[in-house]
């Protein structure tokens, strides 16, 4: 339980957290990583409860706030949570849990600013976890913006845990793929939205079932841009400094490892962290 009521002054060397169900969210660390190359990162994926998309709302906020207080025990500055799955399930409850300690941005908000600034009037697919389709929180938040863009979801359920075993770019993950696309609700869309951020592993297989014809729109860059310019206006950007990065799995997974060495093409050392004892 945490003490603190006032708020916590944070240092611009302070980590930033991260944190998915898996390796997902590394595809949005990266992208941190490119654009904020100073900044600190401490990744935690909670390997011991993946896939998120199938947990019930109330499950996804305890793995959350379990999690939160880890990497606010590790002094995070800001705690972004790089999974659709959890932004839509926690994000608020997230928001008011860690208010007075660490700023929160989850993979949803820049993503949907970024549909209704580049897409408005547009008929826009969308794949995702149950969780997130289920919430209805694109479809909600985008309704805020007016942008009139027409959004077609579809969850997609088997891709996470696919891409987490290590199946992409085989025979079986292209045909998982091409039985959802070809799925009758995505018929005539513009662009699709990777609601997932395990998505962009098999991005390539997907631009080969639409033969790069429709813009696949992922969060990753959005999220480190949206970071970078909350860092930036509350001086908080670290100073030039060779990074620390930490990575820690509630449970460990050969998949993790890999996954970790092809997005920061380094051995990487992962600490087991179970989050219940
Ligand atoms: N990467 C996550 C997301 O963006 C979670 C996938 C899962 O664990 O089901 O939704």
């Amino acid at each position: 339980m945490r003490l603190f009521l006032r708020p916590v002054k944070k240092h611009a060397s302070a980590p930033v957290g991260i944190f998915d169900s898996g390796i997902g969210g590394l595809t949005v660390a990266h992208a941190i990583q490119q654009q904020l190359p100073h900044e600190n990162l401490i990744y935690f994926g909670d390997t011991a409860h993946l896939p998120y998309g199938d947990k019930s709302e109330a499950a996804i906020q305890a793995y959350s706030i379990k999690i939160a207080d880890v990497l606010l025990k590790h002094g995070c500055k800001v705690i972004v949570i790089a999974c659709n799955s959890a932004s839509s399930a926690a994000y608020e409850l997230l928001k008011e849990y860690v208010r007075h300690e660490a700023h929160i941005i989850n993979v949803i908000d820049p993503m949907v600013e970024f549909i209704a600034t580049h897409f408005a009037g547009k008929t826009i697919g969308l794949i995702g976890t149950k969780r997130t389709v289920q919430s209805g929180v694109y479809p909600r938040r985008l309704e805020l913006c007016h942008a009139q863009v027409t959004l077609k979801p579809l969850a997609t359920p088997l891709l996470a845990p696919m891409i987490e075993e290590g199946f992409f770019n085989n025979q079986i993950s292209h045909e998982i793929i091409q039985q959802y696309l070809s799925d009758e609700t995505l018929a005539g869309i513009e662009a699709l939205v990777l609601a997932c951020t395990h998505y962009p592993l098999i991005q390539q297989e997907i631009n080969h079932y639409y033969q790069g014809a429709v813009p696949l729109l992922d969060s990753a860059a959005t999220v480190a841009r949206a970071l970078q310019q909350y860092l930036q206006q509350h001086q908080l950007l670290a100073p030039a400094a060779t990074p620390r990065h930490q990575f820690f799995v509630s449970d460990y997974t050969d998949s993790f490892e890999a996954a970790t060495q092809l997005f920061f093409k380094k051995q990487i050392r992962l600490n087991h962290y179970p989050l219940w004892n």
